[in-house]
């Protein structure tokens, strides 16, 4: 397992959002959070990368091993150096630099030394991206700038990449680019953690999946076999 969650719990100040949270994923493979609004998938995926810290009002109880490293207590700037890499909720790119200029502040080598993506290969799995590499980042649509963010996270040259909502808000066309897309990262053998509300467009692109709810996990299985009564009791409208 390149991550692994034990007995979790998650506060921010005197709430206790997160209920003894077990959790794994496999190294290599594509793993999904699911639930409706507000059961903790955000708070699930900030306890990870170090953003729920003390100093943030947060703080997190339990165990969370990442390539045999404690991250609890860990800064998030950190994490990020052991090879974590992470698309927040909602688009944050800088709106007054490039696209250009949004992907080369990004770029890193990897722990292993391994520069795989750069300006050429991410250009490459988001062609669009190349025809608005001039274009600011305030003047990108909703789709583009998602696009920025994954491949953002990509010029980190992550082991692991955690995504937040990333279908959010945006047209079905732009989320069947974005199926092709996590697919390939998996061919490049990028482990990814998805949370979505987007149940289709997540046990597409996952093998495994876990479904919280009231912050706590209810039920895990592979994607492809999840019960119908499942489906209906926690994330059926
Ligand atoms: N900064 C914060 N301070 C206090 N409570 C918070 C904070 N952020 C989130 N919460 C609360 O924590 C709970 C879980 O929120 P979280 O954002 O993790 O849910 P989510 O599953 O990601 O929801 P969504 O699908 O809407 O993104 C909610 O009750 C929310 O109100
Ligand atoms: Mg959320």
């Amino acid at each position: 397992m390149i991550v692994e969650l034990k007995d979790v719990n998650s506060f921010y100040g005197e709430s206790h959002i997160i209920f003894d949270m077990n959790l794994a994923v496999e190294e290599g493979s594509s793993v999904c959070i699911l639930g409706r609004n507000g059961v903790g998938k955000s708070t699930t995926m900030k306890s990870i990368v170090g953003l729920l810290n003390p100093k943030k009002g947060g703080n997190v109880k339990g165990s969370i091993i990442f390539d045999g490293k404690e991250l609890v207590g860990m800064p998030s700037y950190k994490i990020a150096r052991l090879g974590m890499a992470y698309v927040p909720q909602g688009r944050h790119i800088f709106p007054t630099l490039t696209t250009k200029e949004n992907l080369l502040i990004a770029e890193r080598r990897g722990v292993d030394g391994s520069q795989y993506w750069n300006l050429d290969t991410v250009y490459e799995l988001f062609p669009r991206l190349k025809e608005r590499e001039n274009s600011l980042g305030s003047k990108l649509s909703g789709g583009e700038q998602q696009m920025l963010t994954i491949a953002r996270g990509l010029m980190q040259n992550p082991k692991m990449l955690l995504m937040d909502e990333i279908t959010e808000g945006l047209a079905p066309v732009i989320v069947k680019e974005l199926v092709d897309i996590v697919r390939k990262l998996q061919e490049s053998d990028v482990t990814v953690l998805l949370a979505e509300q987007s149940v289709k467009f997540a046990l597409n692109v996952s093998q495994y999946c876990y479904i919280i709810e009231k912050g706590t996990v209810v039920y895990h299985g592979k994607s492809a076999s999840i019960p119908e009564k499942i489906f209906e009791q926690y994330l059926g409208t």
